[in-house]
């Protein structure tokens, strides 16, 4: 990378940031030192074979087993609920991971698949994982040394079932709670958002990408998915779009610059391998067809040396014919296209469109070449390599180490917003009496993205609940429960455990963030038993909660903490001092308005604050 690009690759970062990337900002070396192999491999290779690998079906629509060898795939995903016919469990998901990995082995070419996951907060699509905080409660704790240690974890335990590339960190700087995806955002701060990004790449790829332990990483969704204008959202049933995913961001350049794109420099600038443009437009046109930003920006300014790896069937939504579509995003600089059962036309309509000239053999090339550089910096293309799953890696897997990693997450994620009457912390004596529809339930605590695509109430995996967290470190005092919060009368204090059921991307797109009726009821149950109340708000982002502000002698933002609940009851009991500090503005429910630039959003707590 010529000093001009370091030069400017420093200059847009804070100081702290600016050291660790001073200390890694060639590290897109790792791909280009490698040149000379892949363009010597590619040189040998059809036409067919580098489109072949230009291409990732999802497994589950794979035709038949043989297609890997038919059509020289390159790589395979797993999106979300594309799962093991045998279930969820570790030995399914390596079973199937080794199932594909060896029939690429065993084609002529021999070149290993890159087999993708949306690994997020943990091997979440694995029961028995250990799951993360998702990223807005990372953000809480603006600690960029344990985001790593997370990342590596997550890392390790994917590399147990085989999987070798995660599609991860999302270094979107959400703009908008109202998104359904605001949760995987480390933060509204893009200066927040760069230093935790960089922290998950490292952690994720580690210091040597053809290290066993590591999985190549993705940063996402490139660029401005978290700053779509309110109602250029996706179309709900009808025609009509709605909400705010996959629709369109509207700002000039400078401003994407400023807020979009400072976690895909520092990502870069950690050797991110691979980079996913999004299903969003920029000023109505969408990036997954934008040279400017896939070649001109990412690839010639940023010197992105890895390859772009297309959102799922992103290309459906560009306009034109099929053909057009895929001509489009091709010559726009996209490298592989994450496809579902529409592979095989898609291979062949690319063989025509090379055939025909419109997309010209030297951007299959490159496509190519970046493809096998990356392959190449993982070890994948040592011809005595080994490169089905290491299975002693499964004595870690959702290891009391890993989960102690993820507990003490939980600790600095969490948010003392509000602290009345001294009701906090908790005493450990007397009758503490829990309620609401997140204090004993596992999949509220983990939210989307966990197990299924969507995530579900009740005990999707294995973990602890608040409850149960509560439970075992209360010991003199006794816990009693009742979801609706009645039976409260006598308690020395109450404790609401309220909020948000999963939901992911689109479906959380919401207008109303009030909290929802039960949990205003349970609030109010708990109030007028006389006992103070102590409210645990379980969400995706911020919520509007005037209706319990009053009411509630202390509140605390829990977010989504993931499978290690006791780390809530940890900070609750003073067992850990709450150090988070909130990664987004949180409003105030007379706002007339949830866009942070509109007049007529009242900010209730400030970014930043934290007692
Ligand atoms: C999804 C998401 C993206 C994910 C991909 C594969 O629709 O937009 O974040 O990595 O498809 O599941």
């Amino acid at each position: 990378m010529d000093t001009s690009r370091r030069q400017f690759l420093l200059s847009s970062l804070g100081a702290a940031a600016a050291l660790s990337v001073a200390r890694a900002a060639d590290d897109q070396r790792r791909f280009t030192q490698f040149d000379p192999h892949a363009r010597h491999r590619v040189s040998e290779m059809s036409v067919d074979e580098k489109i072949g690998q230009m291409t990732q079906p999802d497994q589950m629509s794979l035709a038949s087993l043989d297609d890997i060898d038919k059509y020289h795939l390159g790589s395979l995903l797993s999106g979300g609920d594309s799962d093991p016919k045998s279930g969820n469990d570790l030995l399914s998901w390596t079973d199937l991971y080794d199932h594909y990995q060896s029939r690429a082995l065993a084609t002529k070419q021999r070149i290993p698949l890159l087999y993708g996951i949306d690994a997020l907060h943990g091997h979440n699509n694995v029961i028995g994982a250990v799951i993360f905080p998702h990223n807005i409660g990372l953000g809480c704790s603006r600690n960029a040394a344990l985001v790593e240690q997370a990342a590596r974890i997550t890392a390790i335990e994917v590399r147990a079932t085989g999987i070798n590339w995660a599609f991860a960190p999302c270094v979107t700087v959400p703009q908008d709670i109202r998104w359904g995806r605001t949760y995987e955002g480390f933060s509204e701060s893009p200066d927040l958002v760069k230093v935790l990004g960089a922290a998950a790449t490292r952690g994720l790829q580690g210091k040597a990408l053809d290290d066993p332990l590591s999985v190549l990483a993705c940063a996402k969704h490139y660029v401005g998915d978290g700053g779509t204008s309110f109602g250029t959202g996706l179309p709900r049933g009808g025609k009509q779009r709605f909400g705010l995913d996959q629709g369109d961001t509207r700002m000039d350049e400078a401003t994407l610059r400023k807020i979009h794109l400072p976690g895909y420099i520092t990502a870069i600038a950690m050797g991110v391998g691979t980079i996913m443009p999004s299903y969003n437009s920029w000023n109505g046109v969408k990036c997954s067809a934008s040279s400017r930003l896939l070649t001109g920006l990412l690839k010639q300014e940023l010197g992105f040396e890895g390859f772009l790896i297309s959102d799922y069937n992103a290309l459906d939504e560009l306009p034109g014919t099929r053909k057009q579509q895929i001509a489009q995003s091709i010559n726009a600089g996209m490298d592989m296209v994450m496809i579902t059962d529409r592979y095989r036309e898609y291979y062949n309509t690319l063989k025509e469109l090379v055939q025909e000239g419109t997309v010209p053999m030297s951007r299959i090339d490159d496509a190519a070449v970046r493809i096998l550089r990356v392959k190449f910096s993982m070890g994948l293309m040592n011809p005595e390599g080994k490169f089905l799953a290491d299975r002693s890696l499964h004595k870690s897997f959702g290891s009391p180490e890993h989960r102690q990693v993820a507990r003490q997450c939980v600790r600095e994620s969490l948010v003392l917003l509000k602290n009345e009457k001294q009701a906090f912390p908790v005493k450990k004596t007397g009758r503490i009496h829990v309620a609401g529809k997140c204090a004993d339930d596992i999949g509220n605590q983990c939210g989307g993205w966990t197990i299924t695509w969507q995530g579900q109430s009740g005990e999707p995996t294995k973990g602890t609940t608040i409850l149960a967290g509560i439970r075992a470190a209360a010991r003199g005092a006794q816990v009693s429960f009742s979801r609706d919060g009645s039976s409260a009368e006598g308690a020395s204090i109450g404790i609401a455990v309220i909020g948000e059921k999963p939901y992911a991307e689109m479906q959380g797109d919401r207008t109303d963030l009030h909290l929802d009726a039960e949990d205003v009821a349970v609030v109010n149950r708990m109030k007028s038993a006389g006992v103070p109340v102590i409210a645990v708000i379980v969400s995706g982002r911020p919520m509007l909660i005037d209706s319990i502000l009053e009411k509630a002698d202390v509140i605390v933002a829990a977010w989504l903490p993931g499978s290690e609940g006791d780390g809530v009851a940890d900070v609750l009991f003073g067992d850990y001092k709450p150090t988070g500090k909130l990664s987004f503005t949180w409003p105030r429910g007379d706002s007339t308005s949830l866009e942070r630039s509109d007049p007529g959003y009242k900010t209730l707590f400030p970014f930043g604050h934290g007692l």
